[in-house]
């Protein structure tokens, strides 16, 4: 169900020390609807100022907050969890406008609200350790917090990534700015999401949410001497950026979860179509705008024939191209221009390179919306820009081959590590990829998007630095004291 929203009670102000405020430069920048093209909205941009202002609300509400009790920080985040569940429909609505994600496959409020609720309940767990192995002490860690936390997000699930980030820092007494990615959905879900912080009367400073390009605010979030740790999640490029404005300023510690180019790999004993089915859904899901998503198959040559039929007809019948707020579509158009033309490109540059076996034979036209068509090159060269680069679209490239050692050599050639899928019915067979994949995350006879909310998640390689999950991510956030007491 969608909600009618009219563009003018949209909030796009940045949300600092508990208001919300007009970029101090008065600087706004458009939103336009990929469906449409036409304007949803003019969003303050934050500026160096208010960039700077938002970290010092945090950093002068940090100590307060961490000396609350666990469970009344755990309270206001309760709270967040159960109102954003109450506002699902308008979160879906303003999604589908902003940046195209169809309303029938919005899952991303609900899973932020159990995240929230999630963290509200962990404070405790939040322990050291004591030791008495050095005669005449008592020694013990303290656990306590780094102080102000950036949060750099993108555009692809950035209600997911806020919860992600945000909920785990704050239960153990961080508190947190958050820049919003400059492209659409993102910057008005943060946004709204702002005013249900607002609503809940959260300490003014402890959340501030701002809007902006890399250049300026989040370049200066990551050389800023006053944030302690960056948890980010976006591209490889920007990554480097921030790894590297980190160590010039205060080696602020960096969390980095980036790009993927996942591949699948499809034994001739595998259940076949359970194998099209599921990498085909990776691919096609959020229009190929996921990191995880699996973007190179290889099938076994045995097969592979059979495969690629089976995929084909599933890839081209199941995707439902069209307006994002109409329940029927599944399929939504990319998220703005500038994803248009990268994967417009690099579909030219596919063909170039090997055989488009399913795509449109001219090139992507915006005419009626950024829509990419479900895209399926064969054949293609493992040294080929389709294999190594990250699209980031509906567009996968299906390979073959004939011997373990081989594919696993070629699954596992690429910079990016972050998942990798093997199917097969032999246990030996899949125990042995198990071990030999790198990817951060392996799935067996399953693949992307499945996770385990309790498993780490993040890259081998390129693909990223640390782990986020509900039983890793605290940690992130947590400095770690050694208290030596000598006794008598
Ligand atoms: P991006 O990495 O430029 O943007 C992600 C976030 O980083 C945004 O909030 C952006 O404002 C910020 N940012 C950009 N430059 C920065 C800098 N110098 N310092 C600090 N923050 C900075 O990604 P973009 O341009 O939105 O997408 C480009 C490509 O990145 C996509 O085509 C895709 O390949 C990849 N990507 C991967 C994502 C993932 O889930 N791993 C998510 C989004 C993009
Ligand atoms: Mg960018």
């Amino acid at each position: 169900m969608t909600v009618s929203i009219s563009p003018e009670s949209i909030e796009t102000r940045l949300f600092m020390n508990g208001e919300f405020v007009e970029s101090s430069n008065n600087k706004t920048f458009e939103l336009l609807s990929p469906k449409t093209l036409k304007l949803v909205a003019k969003v303050h941009e934050a500026s160096a100022e208010d960039t700077n202002r938002a970290v010092e609300s945090a950093k002068a509400a940090q100590p307060a907050w961490a000396a609350l009790r666990t469970e009344e920080r755990g309270f206001y985040l309760k709270k967040l969890a159960d109102l954003i569940r109450q506002h699902d429909n308008e979160f879906a609505t303003l999604e589908a406008l902003s940046m195209g994600i169809p309303v029938s496959e919005y899952w991303q409020a609900a899973q932020c609200a159990k995240t929230f609720d999630h963290y509200s309940e962990a404070g405790y767990s939040n322990q050291g350790t004591t030791s008495l192995n050095t005669p005449g002490f008592i020694n013990m860690t303290l656990r306590q917090p780094y102080g102000v936390v950036a949060a750099i997000i993108p555009w692809n699930y950035p209600i997911v990534f806020f919860a992600s980030k945000v909920a785990p820092a704050l239960t153990v007494g961080n508190t947190v700015v958050l820049k919003s990615s400059e492209k659409a959905p993102l910057t008005l879900q943060s946004i709204r999401l702002a005013g249900l912080i607002k609503q809940i009367g959260f300490p003014p400073g402890v959340i501030n949410v701002i809007t902006g390009f890399g250049n300026i605010s989040g370049a200066i979030l990551s050389h800023h001497m006053d944030v302690r740790v960056l948890s980010f999640t976006g591209s490889t490029r920007t990554g480097r950026l921030i790894q590297e404005a980190a160590s010039k300023s205060n080696l602020k510690v960096v969390f980095l979860e980036l790009g993927g180019k996942s591949p699948a790999i499809v034994f001739d004993d595998a259940d076949l179509e359970a194998a099209v089915s599921d990498t085909q859904s990776s691919i096609q899901s959020n229009s190929g705008q996921t990191c995880m998503a699996i973007s190179r198959v290889y099938v076994q040559d045995t097969v592979a024939r059979k495969f690629t039929a089976l995929f084909k007809a599933k890839f081209s019948s199941s995707a439902v191209l069209g307006d994002p707020m109409h329940p029927d579509t599944n399929h939504g158009p990319q998220a703005d221009q500038v994803q248009h033309e990268n994967i417009s490109r690099y579909i030219e540059i596919g063909k170039q390179e090997s055989t488009m076996i399913l795509g449109s034979d001219s090139p992507p036209s915006n005419d009626s919306g950024y829509f990419i068509k479900p895209t399926i090159f064969a054949d293609a060269p493992e040294d080929a820009r389709i294999m190594q680069e990250e699209i980031f679209g509906p567009v996968v490239v299906i390979n073959t081959f004939t011997t373990e050692e081989e594919v696993l050599q070629k699954a596992n050639n690429s910079e990016f590590g972050l998942y990798a899928s093997v199917y097969t019915k032999d246990l030996d067979r899949a125990m042995r990829f198990v071990r030999g994949l790198e990817a951060g995350t392996v799935g067996v006879n399953c693949t992307s998007p499945t996770t385990a909310k309790d498993m780490p998640f993040g890259g081998y390689k390129g693909s990223g630095i640390g782990r986020e999950g509900w039983v890793c991510s605290m940690d992130n956030f947590l400095e770690t004291k050694t208290v030596l007491i000598k006794t008598g």
